[in-house]
């Protein structure tokens, strides 16, 4: 998905571009570049692979340039090599470009300049924006790039410089997301907060379509037609200490031993009613729930809770799969659209298509001032702080924590559920000090090639969720079944050589899971079981027991999601992996 970064101040820029480089390489990883006005030419040096091979060549060169653009790409068009490399030159070398998104129309673009002369270095879609951009420039790059995009379609935003004027960077967001820092005789531009943690906290997340004039002492924001629009900054709450990893070996490890602190912040703001939304949820005539990977199971989870307490029916949804179904919603639904990122373009587009047919959207975001919060009708955060690692796990259970306060927002005795739920965080400490005994368990499986996970009622978005992170990091093939299915044909695949991981917390279907571990025995199956710590009837039947301590029925996600994900982590880093930047994968999916 890339990630870019600019910046515009007194210090050399090359610091502070690696710098915010290295906090957005989550967004992508298959090379790196920068761009930097040095001594009145553009510089360029992009590597294939990850930062710290850009550091590398960069390493000893006397650049004391104090304007430039960076890049960490994660590839679309054309394969991951230098020439592919942001950023991106037009023929002068004047004008460069760094992009992150898809430029849908490049190929009509590119014949249309190939036609007048223009000669193309490398397969992006990118590099029609350098070449456009140095068409239309005749002294003043914004003007330049006003004129440039409306010709461009798809969803990007892109970051541009010229030596032509060696003291401003404009940026784009159409799609795709920027946002801009301010700081004091500097100031910066990036994909993601994060990147810009180290330098300030002073944020003005841009809209579609938005444009930004970006200079050392000012910040200048325009609308696409280029009239001027006046926006305030926001305070971040999130220090720099929660984007570090602070003595953690990765931060995937550093976020899940975060959890019991990051649940009880987000209990804290929905424990009081100040939070409570200006409608109840039973008003409603369904409540139609859109995220996609991991959001999309915490909704799973809800949709549990809400049938339960709500007595209203929950629908979830992929919102992948929703964007093109013809799925009837109207003005008396409720769509809660659920990210992490708040930039997902399938939840994202999906959520603004209910919108337009008259839903109320609800959004459950991590990141304050993403395209999720503000395209909503009304937005519920998860207070998990920066989640950096590419496997999303403090924000699942955040999600969790705001999704049960949802469902039981409503009822007479609502403060003992809340009070419920404040005894979690305490719990999962107690969780988290079994890790050693979790990764002992982890590791003797560690080279099998399949796994199956299976969990029933509220621990099947569990299992579901376990299989993701396995699969996601260790890249061994998981899959996550409801218990009760198995049955119907997932049966098949059981032999000596399947380890079943069984999610069986003593609930309303514990005997039900149990009749199910019995028949992955029989098969000669080893179940791995993840249930309650002193269930002798489960240490009998399990190869291994992963206990949790005992807990309401209601609560068993927050306890029984901690072991699963240790157990994928514990076995992505015996086998040597890149637990934080999993291959093919990006943090922030903006393409559809
Ligand atoms: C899995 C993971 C992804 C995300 C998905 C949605 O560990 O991180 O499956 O959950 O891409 O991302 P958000 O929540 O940002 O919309």
């Amino acid at each position: 998905m890339c990630g870019i970064i600019g910046y515009a101040g007194k210090n050399p820029a090359v610091l502070v571009l690696l710098e915010g480089l290295e906090r957005l390489e989550y967004r992508g990883y298959d090379s790196a570049g920068v761009a930097l006005i040095e001594n009145g030419r553009i510089f360029v040096e992009k590597k294939v692979g990850k930062i710290r091979e850009l550091i590398r060549s960069l390493w000893g060169k006397p650049l004391k340039a104090t304007v430039g653009i960076g890049h960490t790409r994660w590839a679309t068009h054309g394969e991951p090599c230098e020439i592919n490399a942001h950023p991106h030159t037009d023929s002068t070398g004047e004008i460069a470009v760094v992009h992150n998104g898809i430029i849908e129309n490049y190929r009509e673009l590119k014949e249309k300049l190939q036609a007048q002369g223009i000669q193309f270095k490398s397969q992006t879609d990118t590099e029609v924006i350098a070449h456009l951009i140095s068409l239309y420039y005749q002294g003043d790059l914004l003007e330049a790039v006003i004129k440039v995009v409306p010709e461009l379609k798809g969803s990007y935003a892109f970051c541009v410089i010229t030596n032509r004027e060696p003291y401003r960077i404009v940026g784009v967001r159409y799609g795709n997301p920027l946002v801009v820092g301010i700081g004091d005789g500097e100031n910066f531009m990036a994909s993601d907060i994060p990147a810009l943690l180290p330098f300030t906290r002073h944020i003005i997340p841009l809209s579609d379509g938005e444009i930004v004039d970006l200079r050392i002492d000012s910040v200048d924001i325009y609308d696409a037609e280029g009239n001027r629009i006046v926006k305030e900054a926001i305070n971040v709450p999130w220090d720099i200490i929660s984007a570090e990893r602070g003595g953690f070996k990765h931060f995937m490890l550093k976020e899940i031993f975060e959890q019991p602190r990051t649940v009880g912040d987000t209990i804290k703001g929905y424990v009081s009613r100040d939070y409570l939304l200006p409608f109840n949820l039973r008003d409603f005539r369904r409540i139609l729930i859109l995220a996609c990977g991991t959001s999309y199971h915490a909704g799973l989870v809800g949709s549990y809770w809400m049938n339960k307490y709500l007595q209203t029916p929950v629908e979830v949804m992929y919102a992948s799969e929703f964007r093109y179904a013809d799925v009837p919603v109207g003005e008396r639904d409720l769509v809660i659209a659920i990210s992490q990122s708040g930039e997902t373009a399938d939840t994202r587009y999906s959520a603004l298509s209910a919108k337009e047919k008259g839903a109320t959207v609800l959004s459950l975001v991590n990141v304050m001032g993403s395209a999720l919060d503000r395209e909503s009708d009304y937005t519920l955060y998860t207070h998990a702080g920066p989640e950096i690692g590419v496997a999303a796990t403090k924000t699942f259970t955040s999600q969790l924590a705001v999704l049960y306060s949802l469902a039981v927002s409503h009822l007479p005795d609502r403060d003992r559920f809340m009070e419920k739920l404040s005894s979690v965080p305490h719990m999962m400490e107690e969780v988290l000090g079994e890790a050693e005994q979790i990764k002992k368990v982890a590791l003797k499986y560690a080279n099998r090639k399949n796994m199956l996970y299976l969990g029933r009622y509220l621990s099947y978005p569990v299992a579901l969720e376990g299989a993701l992170k396995l699969k996601e990091i260790s890249y061994i093939h998981a899959e996550g079944y409801p218990a009760g299915e198995m049955k119907h044909g997932p049966i098949a695949l059981i032999d000596e050589n399947m380890p079943v991981l069984v999610v069986v917390p003593r609930d309303r279907v514990y005997e039900k899971v149990l009749s199910n571990i019995e028949e992955v025995l029989t098969r000669r199956g080893s179940v791995i079981s993840v249930g309650f710590r002193d269930d002798e009837t489960l240490t009998k039947v399990s190869k291994d027991l992963i206990g949790v301590p005992e807990v309401d029925e209601d609560l068993t996600p927050f306890l029984t999601v901690i072991p699963l994900q240790l157990f994928a982590y514990y076995i992505a880093d015996h086998l040597g992996l890149d637990v934080d930047q999993p291959r093919n994968l990006a943090k922030t999916v903006t393409v559809e």
